[in-house]
């Protein structure tokens, strides 16, 4: 069976789903593996490594989707019209097709994934459970955008980020405040404390409380029975009631006019990020500060952040970096690259060796499947069809 692994064409993307280390083990297990040229670039994986490690590289993107039996990629395939290539087009009836396919954002392409009869499996559908935890492509890149965050906030910040007692005088300590303490916020306080800041944070999910102290970092939160309902089954935050919005932003607004620097990275699953800092908020900070807004592709946590831009707001620079785990394209592709593998080797026949044997009543499976046999089958889009 033929895997492929196509250069990622999506605008401000330089990851790729599969690197020379996770090609060993493809092809270790019998798979025959093509790469496009150059698809690893931008990640620091070079051909040469690709074919020292057994794939084949292939400059012609029509022969390298011919025969494909798993299409290995980072973002969801471009669809006709949406840029310079149909690779939708190009990926053979029956492929399965793994990504992080964004179904919420892009409705339209899961009926198109049906239509071209492919198996299409989302990749951040892999559920929370222990057993998946090395699949997790959220986990996986959240934590390098937190960190990510913080180097790009120092990078904008003009004074720096730890105390320093010289003869010239001391350099006070940044006070950074991180909006939203699950997997990218706990990275970006640890990221922060390393760097000598004073950081504090807030969440709805009170379970966070006790990480954030764990990581050095002071937690504020809103004191209502509310919180008790705010994390769902699965982990994540429920949207809350306006009243609770209310004492939350005046929980923010009296913190952030003493921050300089704001790390926001709320977001709830399947909607709109919560607007956690408003424009009088921004305008409470002194100049010089920095706010970077994680959430800016999903709606934004901050009024002011404008996607791929880094504007500045009466000397406040609001950073509004897309694609930020992208930023950090060589680690953050090594650890997509390595989550792939570990979702795809379980389904992997020993025995025939090569080939599939896939399980749609499994737990991961039923909830990262799309499309298959023509049909939507996951129950959150199958009236999309
Ligand atoms: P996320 O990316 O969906 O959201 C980021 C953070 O924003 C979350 O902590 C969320 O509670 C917070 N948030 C949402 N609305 C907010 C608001 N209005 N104000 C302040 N904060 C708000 O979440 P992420 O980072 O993917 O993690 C969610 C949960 O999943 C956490 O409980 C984490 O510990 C858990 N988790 C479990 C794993 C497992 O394998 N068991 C793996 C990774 C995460």
């Amino acid at each position: 069976m033929k895997i492929v692994v196509p250069k990622e064409r999506r605008a401000h993307e330089r990851r790729v789903a599969a690197t020379p280390d996770t090609v060993k083990k493809y092809v270790a297990m019998g798979f025959e593996v093509a790469v496009e040229a150059a698809a690893g670039l931008a990640s620091q994986f070079p051909d040469d490594l690709y074919r020292a490690a057994g794939a084949h590289i292939e400059p012609d993107v029509a022969h390298l989707y011919s025969g494909a039996g798993i299409v290995l990629k980072v973002q969801r395939p471009l669809l006709a019209g949406e840029g310079e290539l149909d690779e939708l087009a190009l990926i053979p009836r029956d492929a399965l097709l793994l990504a992080v396919l964004s179904p919420y954002a892009a409705t339209d392409s899961v009926p198109a994934y049906a239509e071209a009869g492919i198996t299409a499996m989302a990749l951040e559908f892999v559920p929370r459970i222990t057993r998946a935890q090395s699949m997790d492509v959220l986990s996986s890149q959240s934590n390098l955008a937190g960190y990510r965050a913080v180097l790009d906030a120092a990078y904008e910040y003009d004074r720096a980020m730890p105390m320093m007692m010289t003869a010239a005088g001391t350099v006070a300590p940044a006070k950074v405040m991180v909006l939203g303490a699950g997997v990218a916020g706990l990275q970006a306080i640890a990221t922060a404390k390393r760097l000598g800041a004073i950081v504090s944070a807030t969440d709805v999910r009170p379970a966070a409380k006790e990480q954030v102290e764990s990581l050095g970092g002071r937690f504020v939160m809103v004191e209502s029975d509310e919180v008790k309902e705010a994390e769902t089954a699965g982990g994540y935050a429920k949207e809350m009631s306006d009243d609770f919005k209310r004492q939350q932003a005046a929980l923010v607004a009296e913190t952030i006019k003493s921050q300089d620097i704001v790390i926001c990275t709320a977001l709830i699953p399947g909607r709109k990020a919560p607007v956690l800092v408003t424009d009088a908020m921004v305008a409470s900070m002194g100049t010089g500060s920095i706010i970077i807004d994680l959430a800016v592709e999903q709606g934004g946590n901050c009024t002011a952040s404008r996607p791929g831009e880094v504007v500045d707001v009466g000397g406040v620079k609001v950073v509004g970096h897309f694609n930020v785990p992208g930023r950090i394209a060589a680690d953050a592709s090594a650890l997509y690259a390595k989550n792939l593998l570990n979702y795809l080797t379980p389904l992997v026949d020993a025995e025939a060796g090569a080939s599939l044997q896939l399980d749609f009543e499994d737990q991961i499976l039923a909830a990262t499947t799309l499309t298959r046999n023509g049909q939507v089958v996951h129950p959150a889009f199958a009236d999309n069809k």
